[in-house]
């Protein structure tokens, strides 16, 4: 039986990143004897320029019919970009939501890891990279601000803009719930986060979750205050196992994660469903300004790709293949440009990938 992976390059240095991540895939599907047909959709800004919209029906119809899929970037400079002139549900990000929600992909899955290799990247006080940190990032992602109601209009003669902040207890329940099961096979810790000092919405969250956190008697549940999480993460990464959020506060805090993981070039994601489906890509961005100059750092891409094996195809070995070549080109001292430090060879995009296959 063969595998069916629909595979979204996207815009900016998604096409490149996916081109290295596919060729990565190829060798592990090789070395494994699996068959694979990929299918190529689009979506975001090479949608638009296409069909005048960044997500077609029949883009969204070839994602559901596959087992996965693996996907870039979208989007482009917002200041210079054509796309950016199209109202905003016609923009390319509205795509990628658009995506999310119709495959309901309610869990995004974005671990953070420091490589020892990698502590030169690393911005963070030495002895707090020294200590090193393994965080993975549960956060909702088909809820909250990003689908709720929102408008502007003039209220009052002022120019006046809503945006509306929704969770029901089921779809507080279903994250919580992917969260304590991935804790159980870590070090069995929960910290929830959120902003119940003002937010009725955390308010749920937090009776949610606890009540979610009876069924997990071995996994311990802490909770922590967003704008205090910002600050611990830079101060004591260490301290978090699992962290669960809503989806604005994720949004912003995978950034800041990946950031001290030595780069945003370095972070995988899984956004899963409540089957085995799941979309995965880098949790970076487009990246325009280096984009087309086959310098942008392929591993994000290249980790998503074995979280796919591992989460869609049941290929636990092969996820470990990959890091574990990942971690020996760190170790031989490749690096692209947003890595490189003193001492080590720089490479591109392409050419990581081939180091990385030849470590398999
Ligand atoms: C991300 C991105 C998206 C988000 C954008 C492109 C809509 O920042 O995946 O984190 O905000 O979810
Ligand atoms: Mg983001």
């Amino acid at each position: 039986m063969a595998y069916n992976i629909a595979l979204i390059p996207g815009d900016g240095i998604g096409p490149e990143v996916v081109a290295a991540a596919k060729k990565v895939m190829d060798a592990v599907f090789k070395k494994y004897d699996k068959t694979v047909n990929y299918k190529e959709v689009l979506m975001g800004g090479a949608s638009i320029d296409v069909h005048g919209v960044p997500l077609t029906e029949e883009a969204l119809a070839d994602c559901k019919a596959s087992d996965a899929v693996l996907m870039g970037s979208i989007g482009g400079d917002a200041k210079t970009s054509p796309w950016y002139q199209l109202e905003p549900s016609k923009r390319p990000e509205a795509g990628l939501l658009a995506l999310r929600k119709g495959l309901g992909l309610f869990a995004n899955l974005r671990p953070a890891y420091l490589y020892p290799e990698l502590k030169a990247a690393c911005p963070l006080k030495e002895e707090v990279a020294d200590a090193g940190f393994d965080v993975m990032m549960v956060r909702e992602l088909t809820g909250g601000l990003y689908f709720g109601e929102r408008h502007t209009e003039v209220v009052d003669g002022l120019r006046t803009a809503v945006d509306t902040l929704t969770y029901n207890e089921e779809e507080v329940r279903r994250a919580a719930v992917k969260a304590f099961e991935i804790a159980r096979k870590r070090r069995g810790q929960v910290t929830l986060v959120d902003k119940a000092n003002v937010l009725d919405s955390s308010r749920l969250w937090r009776a949610v979750t606890n009540e979610v956190a009876k069924d997990y008697p071995d996994v311990e549940l802490s909770i922590m205050l967003v704008d205090n999480c910002a600050m611990q993460l830079v101060k004591n990464p260490a301290q978090f196992d699992v962290v669960l959020t809503e989806n604005m506060f994720g949004d912003i805090l995978s950034d800041e994660m990946s950031m001290i993981a030595g780069s945003i070039g370095m972070l995988p994601s899984a956004s899963l469903n409540e089957s085995k489906f799941g979309l995965y890509e880098p949790s970076g961005g487009s990246a325009p300004d280096i984009a087309g100059q086959g310098i942008a750092n392929p591993i994000a891409t290249i980790l998503s790709a074995g979280m796919l094996m591992k989460y869609s195809l049941d290929m636990d070995e092969a996820f470990d293949d990959i890091q574990n070549a990942v971690k020996k080109v760190l170790a031989d001292g490749f690096r692209t440009i947003d890595i490189f430090s003193e001492g080590c060879t720089k490479v591109g995009t392409a050419e990581m990938a081939d180091l990385i296959i030849e470590r398999l």
